[in-house]
């Protein structure tokens, strides 16, 4: 394989300022990686807190004691601070496979695909998204199908990982199929609209679920269009009760998506009304719980879910055949900003000030 000697990425070059555009990692892959030329790349609230130091992906790792794992947590316990300056962001990328790693089988030069860099958290600066060629683990991959365009399957890959953590490790819930069998159980899915409860939503469904969730109402369609069963607006004042009364007492967990304070609380409310349970939640814990609640974190760079068969099927097996046959749709929408690697600052500045059904995505190259 020639080299790539051309890469350029949108660096952090120290924390709070703004990233720069410079000459990217040479790219080189393990065994069991692949090359990809990046297209599109998404934007998660994940980038403007790390950038920003609002939140540090190590410290959330540490402080929820995931049980150690050589490598990972070893190579956090190392490096005691949060983002390793100069750093490249960004979790989500879609493109063209042009590298092989020596014992990769499962994808072929030329392929359209997407996939979640977890460079950010290993400290390998070559698997993060924001530059012109990524570098990705084979298992956390996935080819997609002709009919989908790249910008909107970018929108799916740390959706993917994190709703199957969060629902199929950390809750139990059975694995996803197309037919699934109905369970009579009911599961909360709060803030629907967003990019995890939009594949939050179609999962549980998948796994024979009766989804209740929440978003505006201009964002109703949406989540119904995905499989939710009842829709509430998360700003009515009497959100508790309404939502209490259709959850199914002693056989409903909940997924909080959005778990900002308020949303906890609210959540955790809910749960506690019908008897309690479980609830998953995506940012670190922020308010005492209800006893009969069990707040449960979810991380989507927790090794558990690629150390089980779980994630290989949800990877390799559902994902594609779910996007092939239109069962697992692309949503939300990406909301495209043209321009490159040089328009990544103003997408992460776009997010922080809030979207609502809607994911951004830049065009890195055409
Ligand atoms: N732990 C992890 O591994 C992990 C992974 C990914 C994301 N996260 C975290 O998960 C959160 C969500 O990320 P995201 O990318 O999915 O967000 P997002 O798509 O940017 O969220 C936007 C959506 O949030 C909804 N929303 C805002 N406030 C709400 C509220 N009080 N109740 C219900 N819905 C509300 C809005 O709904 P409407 O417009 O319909 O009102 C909007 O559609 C972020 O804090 C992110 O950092 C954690």
């Amino acid at each position: 394989m020639a080299p790539i000697l051309d890469n350029e990425a949108a660096w952090l070059e120290s924390l709070g300022h703004p990233l720069k555009v410079g000459p990217g990692p040479q790219p080189d892959p393990a065994d069991d990686e692949v090359v990809i030329i990046v297209a599109y790349a998404a934007v998660n609230p994940l980038d403007w807190k790390a950038s920003a130091l609002v939140f540090s992906p190590s410290a959330f790792l540490l402080t929820h004691l995931i049980p150690p794992s050589p490598g990972l947590i070893g190579s956090l316990q190392d490096g005691a601070h949060p983002v390793d300056t100069p750093h490249i962001l960004g979790a989500d990328v879609s493109g063209t496979v042009v590298q092989l790693g020596r014992k990769v089988t499962r994808f072929q030069i030329g392929q359209r695909v997407i996939g979640f860099c977890d460079g950010l958290i290993i400290n390998n600066k070559a698997k993060t998204g924001y530059q012109r060629y990524s570098t990705l683990s084979e298992i956390m991959i996935t080819a997609i199908p002709d009919s989908l365009p790249l910008a909107n399957a970018v929108v799916l890959p740390l959706s993917i990982s994190t709703a199957a953590m969060g629902l199929f490790v950390k809750l139990g819930l059975p694995l996803p199929s197309f037919n699934p069998e109905p369970t009579g159980k009911s599961i909360l899915i709060w803030g629907g609209s967003s990019s995890m409860g939009c594949t939050a939503i179609q999962f549980a469904v998948a796994a024979g679920y009766e989804v209740i969730t929440t978003a505006s109402p201009a964002n109703f369609d949406l989540v119904k269009s995905l499989g939710a069963a009842h829709v509430f607006n998360h700003k009515d004042s009497d959100i508790v009760e309404k939502v209490a009364k259709v959850l199914t007492p002693r056989v409903s967990n909940a997924f909080d998506c959005i778990a900002s304070a308020e949303t906890q609380k609210v959540t955790s409310e809910i749960l506690s009304k019908i008897g309690g349970g479980k609830l998953a939640l995506l940012n670190p814990l922020e308010c005492p719980f209800p006893d009969n609640v069990e707040p449960i974190s979810v991380f989507a760079y927790e090794p558990g879910l690629m150390d089980s068969y779980i994630g290989e099927f949800i990877w390799q097996t559902y994902v594609p055949e779910g996007l092939a046959n239109g069962k697992l749709k692309a949503k939300p929408e990406p909301m495209v900003i043209e321009g490159g690697l040089a328009k990544v600052q103003e997408g992460i500045d776009l997010l922080r000030k809030g979207v609502s059904g809607k994911k951004i995505v830049i065009e890195i190259q055409k």
